[in-house]
Order: C-alpha cells, then structure tokens, then sequence
C-alpha cells in the first residue's frame, strides 16, 4: 500500500507520481464532467424553453399574417364597392344635368320664339351679346317649403313661404295641371321682365322653378301685401308724408320700367306691394310687354284689351287704341287718385256700369274727394293723366322731375 505521506517525503518517481496523478484527475474530471453535464442539460432545458417560445411567437406571427392577408381582402372589396358608387354617383349627375339642360333649352327656346326684338336689340349692342337679358336663378321646387296662401286667383296661387329653410319669400305657383302653351309663355315672360328690372321700388325676383309641373316665380316676401290692403283694409295712419313716400315709390318704379321700354299694362292697388317700413314696389308683370313688340304687326294675338277696368284708360275700354305707355300712365293716375282720396275708384261698378259713366258720360273719378292736403302739383299730374286726349295725357318723364321736389 502507498501511503501519501511517505510520498510526500520522499522524492517521487515520475511513475509513482503519474499513478497519483491519475486519480486525482480521473476524481476531478468526473466531478467537472458531471457539472458540465449537469450545465447542459440546464441550458437544454433553457433552449427548449425558448424554442417553445419561439414557435408560439411564430405561430402568432401566422396567426397575424392570415388576419392581414383577410384584412387586404376586404379592402379590396371596399374599395371596388366605392369606385362602383362614385361611377353610379357621375352617371347620375350627368344625366341630371343632361335633363335641365334639356329644359332650359326649353325654356330658352319659347322665349327666343317670341322675342326677335329683343334679339335685334342685342346684336346692335355689344354689351348687351354679352350679357344676356334673360338669366334668372333656377330654384328646385324642394327647396321651396309652402306655408300659407296669401293669395289666390286666376291660374295662380300666391304663397308666402320659405326658400332653403330660411329665407322668407313670396311664391307664385301656377297650378293649372293642363299647363297650356299660353300659361308657359306667361310664366316666362313674367320671369323674363321681372329679371331684367332690377330697382328698388320693382318686387325682386329670387328665382323661379323651370320645371313642370310645378311652375313658381319666387320673388321677395313683402310683409304688408298689397297697397289696396293698406289703404281700404287696415287702419294704418297715412299722413302726408307717408303719402308722399308711397307717391314717389310708385313714380319712381313706373319710371325704371317705362324707360326700360316696358309697359306693366295692370298697373293698380293690389300690384303695388308694401313692406313693413311702407316702402312700396310695383309687382305682378304677368301682362307687361315690351312696347316695340306691341307695335309689332305680330301682336294681334296678345290680348291687348285685358286689364282691370277701374284702371284701364278710354283707349282700350272702347278698343279704339292700343296699350301704351300713356294708357299706364292713366292707371297711374288713377292710382295716385285712390292713395289721395283713400277711396276705392268706382266702387261697386261693374265694367258695364264703368264703361257708362267713362266713356259716355265722361265722369271721371272725383277729384273733390282728395284729401285737403293733397299737393297741387299732385292734384295736377292726376287731372293730366287721366285726359281723354292721349297727346295730351303727360309721360312719366314730365312727372318725375315734379313729384321728386315734393
Ligand atoms: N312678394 C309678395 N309679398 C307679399 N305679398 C305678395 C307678393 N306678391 C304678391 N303678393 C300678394 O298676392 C297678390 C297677387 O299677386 P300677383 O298680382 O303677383 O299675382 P296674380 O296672379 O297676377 O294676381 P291677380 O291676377 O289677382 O293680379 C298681390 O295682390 C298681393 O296681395
Ligand atoms: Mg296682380
């Protein structure tokens, strides 16, 4: 037996050394072995483990990709279902305005029918060609909201109502469901006129419904009504000067309309619209004309002889003349009667009974029923408007510059 003290002490032998050596190593090497094992299998287990958890992330990463994958196809879909709307959404609107176009062409086409005149006029004027005459707004007849009749005759009905939710207007609908020709012609001749005069004594014009078949002319709302009201149905006081206001803004209305080469041809009380301050502006252009196109040989199929006999001149209760700028200025004068005397002209007559007393027994409206104040020169302009004798009736021209020193 080798005990490790003697071979401490003594001097050792290379073998007797490897012998110890060996054991030791074989001792030391096992026991490092087994830790490095034992550090392997820990780090296997580590590894697994994060091989495990690898493969979840990859398996959610999957899980991600096909979601993704599913997502893109459904925008895909989006995507084509909204190029399909906005093609129907362009197909529509073209169609739409392909249709107002067509009515607009309509429309255009009546009025240049019956308007050469004007036509010439244009082509003389090179403003004028570029600038047309005849452009009013067009308004959706949805966008008009109906509320009550203010007025009602004729063809027509007269609302007061609201145009785009707020804006207080007055609405003219034509309701005949036959829509005659003649009806057509007198819409757009209306619309025509009244766009063109532009004034602040004239009802302005919004706008007007083209189509069929609800035809409207959209105007301002005026919230008095009409002049007839405000002096025979209410008990507004009309001292001097709130007559002479309503004088001058009659004169001056019939004035911009007879120097734009118009007639109004129903120029009377309930054509002349009041707002809420008695500012006054002449309405109701259904019958005006333009003068040239009486003169015309062409104007025997205009009903030259309509209008409201209290208001229409000698002329054309006998049928001896035709409408004119003088047989206005006679309403006129009429008018301007019924302000100053705040009497209703021939009350109660019937035209029969009119035409009597005018034609044949030559008595006028009164003039001793004027109020006392009335001004001379008013007194005046209504004797020389209502003369039998046309040359001798006076024009807007003369009166204007005398009532707008008053
Ligand atoms: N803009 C308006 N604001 C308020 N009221 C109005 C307006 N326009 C017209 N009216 C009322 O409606 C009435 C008829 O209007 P208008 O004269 O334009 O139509 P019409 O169909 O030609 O009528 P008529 O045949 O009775 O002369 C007027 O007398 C007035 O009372
Ligand atoms: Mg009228």
């Amino acid at each position: 037996m080798k005990s490790v003290k003697k071979k401490s002490l003594k001097k050792i032998k290379m073998s007797d050394y490897s012998d110890y050596e060996d054991d030791f190593i074989d001792e030391e090497h096992n026991s490092s072995i087994n830790k490095i094992k034992e550090e392997v299998t820990n780090h296997q287990k580590d590894l697994n483990f994060l091989l495990n958890k690898i493969k979840l992330r990859d398996n959610e990463i999957l899980n991600l990709k096909t979601d993704l994958s599913n997502y893109n196809d459904k925008l895909k879909n989006k995507n084509k279902i909204i190029y399909n709307l906005q093609d129907k959404i362009k197909s529509i609107e073209l169609n739409e305005s392909k249709s107002s176009l067509k009515t607009n062409k309509v429309s255009l086409s009546i009025i240049e029918k019956d308007h050469t005149v004007i036509k010439k006029k244009k082509s003389q004027n090179n403003w004028s060609e570029h600038n047309t005459l005849w452009s009013p707004h067009e308004i959706e007849y949805n966008d008009l909201e109906l509320k009550d009749i203010v007025s009602g005759g004729g063809f027509c009905v007269m609302y007061r109502g609201l145009y785009l939710k707020y804006i207080n207007v007055a609405i003219k609908r034509i309701f005949d469901p036959k829509l005659t020709d003649k009806l057509k012609e007198e819409f757009y001749n209306e619309v025509r006129i009244l766009s063109l005069l532009r004034h602040q004594n004239i009802v302005q014009l919004i706008g007007a419904v083209f189509k069929p078949p609800s035809l409207c002319i959209v105007t301002e709302y005026m919230k008095r009504g009409s002049l007839f009201h405000v002096l025979h149905q209410s008990n507004i006081t009309l001292d001097l000067n709130r007559k002479l206001k309503i004088t001058k803004d009659i004169t001056n209305g019939l004035y911009f309309i007879h120097y734009q080469q118009i007639i109004h041809r129903d120029i009377k009380s309930y054509n002349v619209l009041v707002d809420e301050y008695l500012n006054c502006k002449i309405c109701d252009f259904g019958m005006a004309l333009f003068i040239k196109n009486i003169q015309n040989e062409n104007s025997k199929h205009l009903e030259l002889y309509s209008g409201t006999p209290q208001y229409m001149a000698m002329e054309l209760l006998d049928q001896s003349g035709i409408p004119s700028y003088k047989s206005d200025i006679y309403a006129y004068g009429i008018l301007l009667w019924e302000i100053w005397s705040r009497n209703v002209p021939y009350d109660g007559l019937d035209i029969s009974m009119i035409k009597k007393k005018v034609l044949e027994k030559n008595q006028l409206v009164d003039l001793d029923l004027l109020d006392k104040n009335t001004p001379n020169i008013i007194k005046n302009i209504i004797k020389k408007s209502i003369t039998k004798n046309i040359d001798q009736r006076i024009s807007i021209y003369d009166i204007i510059p005398e009532i707008m020193t008053l």
